[in-house]
């Protein structure tokens, strides 16, 4: 009777199994501790029993207990080295990665060398020049006469300085046309990009600082078609196929004749919208013929030469791209409106 109690109680523990802290807690309760009911109750059995008996059931009793504290230990050891290397492993693999934020590149970045691109294919290389420009470089080699009106187009920052030639924030990258023009014979076919200044009110369709995108291509025998077939290759490569172009009479001192260059709304499709002012059409650009005045200030010969310039704004050709609502957005660096331009080009 005793022995088969006994024989029970070895393979209960041997099977015993043990996966987690709790599991060991009731483990050490049933057979190790002090009041563990398995072995106290054999060993009350066993006082009452010959002496004889008493010593092989005792022996048997106590190596089985022995077994028991064996595998509680061996439990307990492992179960501490665990938490133990839980505790001072110097990594927790299975979290996510701490993923540094790269910068990204503005989006009228972007643009700027989107549009580069497409007019180095066609042989346009870049020309540069100050912000701060004189008179002469924004204006007059222009044709734009001293005190005459055409000046008011472009509200200016002078800057009061004790020189003799008043100096200014370039209005438009124009200026570096005139550099270039001064400085270098026909052919020339370049293309100026920058910052530029105007005193303008800033709302969310005008701000006092701007980008713009200018070209230029001087030559024998360049024609109006020359201008034209130059905006239709961008306007279809940059805003596709579908989109409409027009050309509308304007006045520029500095061209002749000039236009302004419409594409289809994109944004409501040409039904009307308030980018649109409900016209179906929105200007991009403006650009002409270069006026013989202007060949001449920069000491080229209007007689053997012609030559045709355009020039937009890019933060205009961004919105409309990106269809951006704001233009105060570009400035704002605000890294939530930045971020999803991240892998836009
Ligand atoms: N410079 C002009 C402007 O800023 C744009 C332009 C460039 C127009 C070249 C015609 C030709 O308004």
């Amino acid at each position: 009777m005793l022995q088969k109690q006994i024989t029970t109680l070895e393979k209960e523990i041997a099977n015993y199994h043990i996966n987690s802290l709790e599991e060991l807690a009731i483990f050490k309760q049933k057979y190790i501790g002090k009041k563990n009911e398995a072995f106290t109750l054999l060993f009350e059995q066993l006082k009452k029993m010959p002496a004889e008996e008493k010593k092989h059931f005792g022996k048997l009793l106590n190596s089985i207990k022995n077994i028991a504290q064996e595998k509680y230990n061996q439990y307990e050891k492992q179960h501490n080295k665990q938490s133990l290397s839980a505790n001072s492993a110097p990594e927790d693999l299975t979290l996510p990665p701490a993923y540094s934020q790269p910068g990204t590149i503005h989006p009228l970045n972007q643009i700027t060398q989107k549009i580069i691109h497409l007019f180095r294919r066609i042989g346009f290389s870049l020309a540069d020049g100050p912000e701060i420009e004189s008179d002469w470089n924004n204006f007059s080699a222009l044709n734009f006469p001293q005190d005459h009106p055409a000046r008011e187009m472009q509200d200016t920052f002078f800057i009061a300085r004790p020189t003799k030639e008043k100096s200014l924030l370039r209005t438009h990258t124009s200026s570096v046309q005139v550099r270039t023009m001064q400085h270098n014979n026909p052919p020339i076919k370049i293309l100026s990009t920058g910052k530029v200044f105007r005193k303008e009110a800033i709302s969310a369709r005008t701000h006092c600082m701007f980008h713009q995108l200018e070209g230029l291509y001087i030559n024998d025998e360049v024609s109006f078609i020359d201008l034209k077939n130059t905006i239709f290759y961008f306007v279809e490569n940059f805003f596709g196929p579908k989109i409409k172009i027009r050309f509308r009479p304007s006045y520029f001192p500095f061209t002749e004749p000039s236009a302004e260059v419409d594409i289809s709304c994109l944004l409501c499709k040409s039904k009307g919208c308030a980018v649109c002012k409900h016209t179906g059409w929105v200007e991009i650009a403006g650009a002409g013929m270069i006026d013989p005045n202007v060949l001449t200030n920069c000491k080229i010969d209007p007689e053997k030469y012609t030559g045709f310039a355009f020039g937009m704004g890019i933060e205009r050709i961004a919105m409309l791209y990106y269809q951006i609502p704001d233009i105060r957005l570009f400035t704002q660096n605000d890294i939530r409106f930045l971020r999803q331009f991240a892998a836009k080009i």
